[in-house]
């Protein structure tokens, strides 16, 4: 990162090592990091044709997430600023999502010019929040789930259909010559005037549909309306509890990040939804989505040049550390 000029963005995909277990087995996730990130640091100096003594910080993941996973990556922050005697950042997962639809063009850059108050849709495996961005570093979380992430909530229906680990992309594939409406399936708390999400029931609701009706997964079609009336389930909640969120907070901007993001029945919901209130969107590229280095890079940068505060050597990562504290 450079200037707001992405240099390089190398991820080390963690998917096809736990897909054999259904899901993260953090014990791997560890090993796996220890293993990958000096190769994936000197891949990505290599690729930036940038030399460590050039770097003018160094930042990290410090939370939430899985306490070992973000042990790894931040005590190897904190070593290399050390030696290279620069400041140490640590960064928040999710503040890091919020900057990815910000990214934008070839190479990409971010342009804070451009940041404008909003409401961002953080979906993924481990969260689901509505939060408004009065400016940079001005943050309130308006919703979250109170139970499973939409994500979790796409895994675990696709599971229970018989799809491989990780659900959500596959779910999203077999809904696309399937019918929204053919099995009737909750909408939680969609009618509840706060911001809180709950999908838990609605994959308890699949389970029942499928033990009510054995043999549906035999058919295509029937599994293809069966994908496509959980997702269509799950994205009117999203979206209607985002576009509810933006109009009460006034902001002309909404913003979509995390894995689930992803998702193109999602995407063209939001958009039409949008278009309708002539609401700005802004997306993130579907490989910006999903957890990667740039949104971290670029939020690092903020805090360097903004001055905010750094990491000291003797600082652990914070497991559970609620946005904008
Ligand atoms: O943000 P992410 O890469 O990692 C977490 O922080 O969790 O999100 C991963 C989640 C998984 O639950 C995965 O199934 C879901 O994002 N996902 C999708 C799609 N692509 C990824 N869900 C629905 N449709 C997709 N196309
Ligand atoms: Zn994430």
């Amino acid at each position: 990162m450079r200037d707001g000029v992405v240099l390089a963005n190398p991820v080390a995909s963690q998917i096809r090592l736990h897909a054999e277990y259904g899901g993260v087995v953090p014990e791997l996730a560890t090993r796996e990091h220890l293993r990958n990130l000096p190769l994936l640091l000197q891949q990505a100096l290599l690729e930036a044709r940038v030399g460590v003594a050039e770097l003018d910080g160094i930042a990290a993941t410090a939370g939430p997430g899985l306490p070992n996973a973000l042990l790894t990556g931040l005590k190897a922050a904190q070593g290399l600023a050390y030696a290279l005697d620069r400041p140490c950042y640590g960064a928040h997962h999710h503040e890091g999502h919020l900057y990815s639809p910000w990214l934008a063009g070839d190479p990409l850059r971010l342009r804070p010019e451009e940041f404008e108050p909003h409401v961002c849709l953080i979906v993924s495996g481990g969260h689901t929040l509505l939060v408004q961005v009065r400016g940079e570093f001005d943050y309130q979380v308006l919703g979250s789930t109170i139970d499973d992430a939409a994500g979790e909530c796409f895994d675990k229906t696709a599971k229970l259909m018989g799809l491989p680990y990780p659900g959500g992309p596959q779910l999203d594939r077999l809904a696309e010559g399937g019918r929204p409406d053919a099995c009737k399936f909750p909408r939680p708390l969609l009618n509840d005037p706060g911001y809180d999400f709950s999908f838990s029931g609605l994959k308890t609701s699949v389970r029942y549909f499928l033990r009510d009706h054995p043999g549906m997964l035999e058919d295509l079609q029937a599994r293809r309306d069966l994908a496509a009336s959980v997702q269509a389930a799950i994205i009117e909640v999203l979206v209607t509890k985002a576009l509810r969120a933006a109009r009460a907070t006034g902001v002309r901007c909404l913003t979509a990040a995390g894995g689930v993001a992803c998702n193109r029945a999602l995407r063209q919901a939001l958009a039409a939804a949008c278009a309708k209130r002539r609401m700005a969107l802004r997306l993130a590229q579907p490989e910006l989505c999903t957890d990667n280095a740039a949104m971290v890079g670029v939020l690092a940068w903020r805090m360097h040049v903004g001055g905010r505060q750094t990491l000291g050597l003797d600082e652990e990562p914070r497991p559970s550390w609620p946005l904008g504290e």
